[in-house]
Formats: structure tokens, sequence, C-alpha cells
């Protein structure tokens, strides 16, 4: 059966959710390798110019990706964590939040430290986004610092997120990851508690009583 949607359920990502959450995620590992690799260039080498170019462009467009990805959340359920110890699903929802709030700051540090010179930004030639506020080298220094810093603070946190799905795929063995791939998991008609409509119509015989009643501490994938 094929129970996967464009749109969230309150158990499973849809794919436009999950389409965001892999571009994205592509799209900004690579940004972060491309920035520190572009600042050890010199002037002679062929990507001097072309490096900078391609990290802004692809940070101008993964911008207006995260405006349309926090409204399209706002739009439809998220699903619930399949954790069950509190601070296990704060820590989750903390780096969550996280994540969102650093790429935004990375965004707004990048377009300050890039319009610092009074300039726009443009965008694979295709179209400029204006710089809104005067010039001035002393904000773009600054805003290249903060940048830099985030830049790291963001891939600890994207290394830490990565390796708690991991840890849920292979240690706990719950659906945590599973539900954010294209791979076919197992239904929650089959194997999960997490949502009432799938339980059985029909009067449940002893053995299946036992089940539902009991269910084991971790939900199996
Ligand atoms: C730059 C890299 C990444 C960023 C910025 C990122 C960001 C996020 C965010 C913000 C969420 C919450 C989605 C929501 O709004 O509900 C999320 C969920 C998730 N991410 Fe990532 N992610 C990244 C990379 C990865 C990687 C590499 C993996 C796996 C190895 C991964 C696995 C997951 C899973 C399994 C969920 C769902 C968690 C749940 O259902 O509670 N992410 N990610």
């Amino acid at each position: 059966m094929n129970y996967r949607s464009l749109i969230n359920t309150t158990a499973y990502y849809g794919w436009v959710s999950i389409g965001l959450h892999w571009s994205m995620a592509l799209a900004l590992i690579g940004l972060y390798f491309l920035g520190d690799y572009m600042v050890t260039l010199d002037y002679y080498d062929t990507w001097y110019h072309k490096a900078p170019a391609l990290h802004k462009s692809t940070g101008m467009v993964l911008g207006l990706v995260l405006v349309s990805r926090i409204f399209w959340n706002a739009m439809q359920p998220k699903p619930a964590p399949l954790e069950t110890n509190f601070w296990l699903v704060l820590a989750g929802k903390t780096v969550h939040f996280s994540l969102y709030l650093l790429t935004l700051l990375l965004l707004v540090s990048g377009y300050l430290i890039s319009t610092a010179r009074g300039q726009g930004i443009s965008v694979f030639g295709l179209l400029e986004f204006p710089a809104l506020l005067g010039d001035n080298a002393e904000r773009g220094e600054l805003a290249g610092t903060v940048h830099a810093t985030l830049a790291t603070v963001f891939i600890i946190t994207v290394a830490l997120h990565s390796l708690a799905a991991l840890i849920h795929h292979y240690i706990f063995k719950d659906r945590t990851l599973s539900r954010m791939l294209w791979v076919k998991s197992a239904s929650p008609d089959q194997n999960s508690h997490e949502n009432s409509s799938t339980l059985p119509k029909k009067p449940l015989n002893k053995h299946t009583m036992t089940l539902y009643q009991y269910p084991s501490k971790r939900r199996k994938r």
C-alpha cells in the first residue's frame, strides 16, 4: 500500500517535506565545504571569482526555499516524535529549531558580507537582490566573523543531528529516519500504535489484544 502523500500526516513526512529536507541538506552541506574551499583560493585560480558567485547565488536561492519551507510547515501537521523520553524529545526539537535558526542567521550574515560595499547580489546572473544598507566595511568584517563562527556551529549541529538519526535507525530501530526517506518502510498500519485510525476494526483475539495493550517501549520500524 502506498501510504505516503505530498503533504504530511501526523505519522509521516510527505514528499514535499522530504524533498525540501534533502535538497536543503545537500545544498547547505555543499555551501559549507564550498565556503571553506573558496577562502583558500589565490587570485589567479580560475575559481577565485566563480566559487564566491556560486556560493552567494545558492545561498540566496536557499533563503527563498527556507521561507517557503517555513510556510509549508505552518500549513500542515508535523509527524509526532517516535521517542518517548521527554529529554530526548526536547533535545530533538531544540536541534531542529537550531538548524532552522542557524540557516536563517547564516543567510542574513552572508547577505551582510556580500552587500557591505553597497552592491547587490546577483543570483546566477538572472536577478539581483539589492543592498538594503549603505557601504560599511566594518559591518562587513563583523558579518564575516559571525558567518564563519555560525558555519562551524552549524556543521557540528548537522553532525549531531545526523548521528541522532542513525542511532534511531540502527540502535533504537524505529522509523525516525525511514519516514524522512523515499525508501519504502513498514506502513503505520503494520506495526505502529501512534495512529489510532490504524487500529484493527474487527474485535481483537486474546493474542492481538495483548499486543495492542502492551506495545514495546520503542516502536519498531
Ligand atoms: C544540512 C543538513 C541538514 C539540515 C539543515 C537538517 C534539518 C532538519 C530539520 C530542520 C528537521 C525538522 C523537520 C521539520 O520541520 O519537521 C529535520 C528532520 C530530520 N532530519 Fe535533518 N537536516 C540535515 C541533514 C540530515 C541528515 C544528514 C540526516 C540523516 C542522516 C537527517 C535526518 C533527519 C530525520 C530522520 C528527520 C526527522 C526527525 C523526526 O521525525 O523527528 N537530516 N532535519
